[in-house]
C-alpha cells in the first residue's frame, strides 16, 4: 500500500495514518513530524524551519522535497508507505512524481479528507498528544481514559500541545491549504489516483472507508503490506 493523505489541517491525516501503519506495518511518512523532530533535537533543519512552523506557514519546497526524499530512501520504506502532509504543493507533488518514477513505484491513491473549515477549528483546539510514544488525543472527541495517562504507553503528565495549534496559526495554515494545497487535488485526478473520503465521520468509519478504497472493510486488502509479527 502506497498512499497519500490530503487534507486540511486536522482534517484527521495524522490520526489515520497512525491506525493504518499499526495495523498493517506499513510505514507512516509526517512531513510535520519530520519538522517538529528536528526542532526538538535542535539540528541545522530543526532551526532553520522552527518559525515557519509557529507561523503556520509552508517550509520551502526545496528544503521539503530534500527531506522526504532522503526518508523515502530508507529501507523500511521498500514495503509501503502513507505520506501524511507531503506533498503540499504542485511542485512537491512533481518532485514526488519524479522521485517514484526513478523508484519504479506506483502509488496506489491519493486520498483526499473533507472536512468543514469549521470542525477543523474545534479539532486543532482540543488536539494533543502523548510525548513519550505520540499517540494522539482530543479534549472531545477522544479522551484517555485517565485525564494524566496514556491509554497508549501508560506515560504521566506528558501530554503537549503544539505550538501551532493557536487561534492565529490555524487560521494561517487553513489559508496555505485553500491557496497552496488544494491546487495539488486535479494533479492527482488527470493521473486516475485521486479519491475521496467523508473526514466527517466518526475516526472509526473513516478507517473503514479508507480501506474499502481498496477493498477491504477490517482486513488488508490485497496488496496491503500485514506486519509479519502483527
Ligand atoms: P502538519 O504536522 O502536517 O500539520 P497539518 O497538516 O496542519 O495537520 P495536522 O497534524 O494539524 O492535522 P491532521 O490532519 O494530522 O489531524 P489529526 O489526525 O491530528 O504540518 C505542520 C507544519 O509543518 C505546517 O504548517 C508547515 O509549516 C510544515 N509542513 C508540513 N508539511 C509540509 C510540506 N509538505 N511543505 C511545507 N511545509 C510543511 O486530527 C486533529 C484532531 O482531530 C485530533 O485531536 C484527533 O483526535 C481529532 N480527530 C481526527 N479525526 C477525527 C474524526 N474523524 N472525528 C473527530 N475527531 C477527529
Amino acid at each position: 500500500m502506497r498512499i497519500i493523505l490530503l487534507g486540511p489541517p486536522g482534517a484527521g491525516k495524522g490520526t489515520q495514518a497512525r491506525i493504518l501503519t499499526e495495523k498493517y506495518g506499513i510505514v507512516h511518512i509526517a512531513a510535520g513530524d519530520l519538522f517538529r523532530e528536528n526542532i526538538k533535537n535542535k539540528t541545522a533543519l530543526g532551526l532553520q524551519v522552527e518559525e515557519i512552523l509557529k507561523a503556520g506557514t509552508l517550509v520551502p519546497d526545496e528544503i521539503t522535497i530534500k527531506m522526504i526524499a532522503a526518508r523515502l530512501d530508507q529501507p523500511d520504506c521498500k514495503n509501503g508507505f502513507i505520506l501524511d502532509g507531503f506533498p503540499r504543493t504542485v511542485a512537491q507533488a512533481e518532485a514526488l512524481e519524479e522521485m517514484l518514477k526513478k523508484k519504479a513505484i506506483k502509488l496506489d491513491a491519493a486520498v483526499q479528507m473533507a472536512v468543514d473549515d469549521d470542525e477543523l477549528v474545534e479539532r486543532i483546539s482540543g488536539r494533543f498528544t502523548c510525548s513519550a510514544c505520540g499517540e494522539g488525543y482530543h479534549d472531545k472527541f477522544k479522551k484517555p481514559h485517565d485525564p494524566d495517562t496514556c491509554d497508549k504507553c501508560g506515560a504521566k503528565d506528558k501530554f503537549t500541545r503544539r505550538p501551532d495549534d493557536n487561534a492565529e496559526a490555524v487560521r494561517t495554515r487553513l489559508g496555505v491549504y485553500h491557496s497552496q494545497t488544494k491546487p495539488i487535488l486535479p494533479f492527482y485526478e488527470e493521473r486516475g489516483l485521486l479519491k475521496t473520503v467523508d473526514g466527517m465521520a466518526p475516526m472509526k468509519d473513516v478507517t473503514a472507508q479508507i480501506l474499502a478504497l481498496f477493498g477491504a472493510k477490517d482486513a488488508p486488502a490485497k496488496g496491503f503490506q500485514v506486519k509479519k509479527n502483527g
